[in-house]
């Protein structure tokens, strides 16, 4: 087999989107664009990735400063694609094997394309494969043209497009995989003959063919992987069909999602089956999910929640950073943050965790089977033992707590909260 790297093009400006935070950092249901391209070449068993960064490179590196598959690429004047690829020259002029290259603003790439990019190139032995897509709407992506016979003769950009060429459908999601010799070859004989004046990687397809070798166009792309996002509206694009594919990955593994057009569920959350997600349930960060839960309507959950089997969590319920056992129950308008809730603990309506006092983020410990009455604030840091009862409209600290013992133990009180 072939030895095979990865080439991924993120050095871009990125104009239209208007932003100060560099394009691919951008996140698309809880990771970065760049993330998911990255781990689509991963899957496909690819060691090495060449990152061509330029704008908002610190940015970039910090933000996967713990990969060790990827070598940045600085790429000082974006000059155009083209030329990105160029900038890897000196690590991989020599390179034997074949070079894919991807594009950073594509995180609807699927590794089940890729695999059928790769398989199409080692069966066909050409120069160049590259996967296209058929969609309704090309207007803004490079157009493939092909020959009588149908064979693929260049790309054209749709600024650069005959009104004749801007009705092709079949575009370049940018999907590619080349010999890396000839690929190298190609590149530094592309001249910036195009209206925007800059390098453009599409024209290594017709080079290629020019000096008598064979490239490869597979219509391997479904439309819903096909988009690039070059914008705010294409990332809130990108948004909606990640979300699509996560919500319809639980739906498989046995989780009910009542209404997914009004449900937001992160791609780092794990939940369990026959758990039901009612509608307008806001999922984020690394959330899990036990088995049989009941979440929603309009319930919150946050980076770090966990939570077992059989909880229900009700009307805007928000739940941050916490950890619930087995059966803990909060149906309404509860905040509870940074704290550790034991098995079968009730929560009343409207009662909330204070974990943060202004300086400090405090945690809250609930032991097992805790009643807490409706309308009850526990004061952080704070530790209920197991079985404790909260009357409703309490307000409660540490210090109450520990003073109610102590009268208790005087044979004064009863319950911890008065
Ligand atoms: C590119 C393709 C187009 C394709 C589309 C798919 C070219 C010339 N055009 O167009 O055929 O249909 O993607 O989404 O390749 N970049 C650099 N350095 C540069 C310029 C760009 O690293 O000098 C990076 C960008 O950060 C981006 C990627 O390359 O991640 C593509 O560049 P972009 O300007 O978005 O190209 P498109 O116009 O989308
Ligand atoms: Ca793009």
């Amino acid at each position: 087999m072939a030895e095979r790297v990865a080439i991924i093009l993120a050095a871009g400006i990125s104009k239209r989107m208007n932003t100060e935070l560099p394009k691919v950092l951008h996140e698309v249901c809880g990771r970065p664009m760049l993330a998911y391209v990255l781990d689509a070449c991963r899957e496909v068993g690819i060691e090495k990735m060449y990152v061509v960064v330029g704008f908002g490179n610190e940015q970039i590196k910090e933000r996967f400063n713990k990969a060790e598959d990827i070598v940045w690429i600085q790429q000082k004047e974006q000059k155009g694609t083209a030329h990105a690829v160029l900038c890897c020259k000196e690590y991989l002029e020599d390179f034997q094997g074949q070079t894919l290259v991807l594009c950073g603003d594509g995180p609807l790439i699927r590794a089940s394309t890729l695999k059928t990019l790769i398989q199409k190139h080692e069966e066909g032995q050409p120069a160049a494969t590259l996967a296209t897509a058929i969609l309704d709407e090309p207007a803004g992506y490079g157009r493939i043209i092909r020959d009588e016979n149908g064979n693929i003769k260049a790309i054209v950009e749709d600024s650069d497009c005959t009104n004749r060429q801007l009705k092709i459908n079949e575009v370049n999601p940018s999907y590619y995989l080349f010999n890396n010799k000839l690929l190298f070859d190609a590149v530094q004989n592309i001249k910036p003959d195009n209206v925007k004046k800059e390098l453009y990687l599409t024209d290594a397809v017709a080079h290629i063919i020019e000096t008598g070798h064979k490239v490869l166009a597979v219509t391997a792309v479904r439309t819903d992987e096909a988009r690039g996002v070059n914008s705010r509206v294409q990332l809130t694009e990108a948004n909606k069909i990640m979300q699509r594919r996560i919500q319809q990955k639980l739906m498989d593994n046995g989780v009910t999602i009542v209404d997914p057009d009004n449900t937001w569920i992160d791609i780092r959350a794990e939940i369990g089956q026959d758990t039901v997600i009612e509608p307008f349930t806001y999922i984020h960060g690394e959330v899990k999910i036990g088995k049989g839960c009941r979440i929603g309507p309009f319930a919150y959950l946050r980076h770090g929640t966990v939570l077992g089997d059989d909880v229900v969590l009700g009307v805007f319920a928000e739940v941050k950073n916490s950890t619930f056992a087995d059966g803990v129950r909060a149906r309404h308008h509860s905040y509870i943050g940074d704290a550790t809730v034991g098995r079968h603990v009730n929560i009343g309506a409207g009662s909330t965790t204070a974990n943060f006092d202004g300086e400090n983020i405090n945690r809250t410990n609930i032991g097992d089977d805790c009643y807490i009455g409706s309308g009850v604030v526990l004061i952080a840091p704070i530790e209920l033992k197991a079985g404790s009862r909260i009357s409703a409209g309490k307000i409660v600290s540490q210090e109450s707590i520990d003073k109610s013992k102590t009268e208790r133990l005087k044979g004064k009180r009863q319950d911890v909260s008065k």
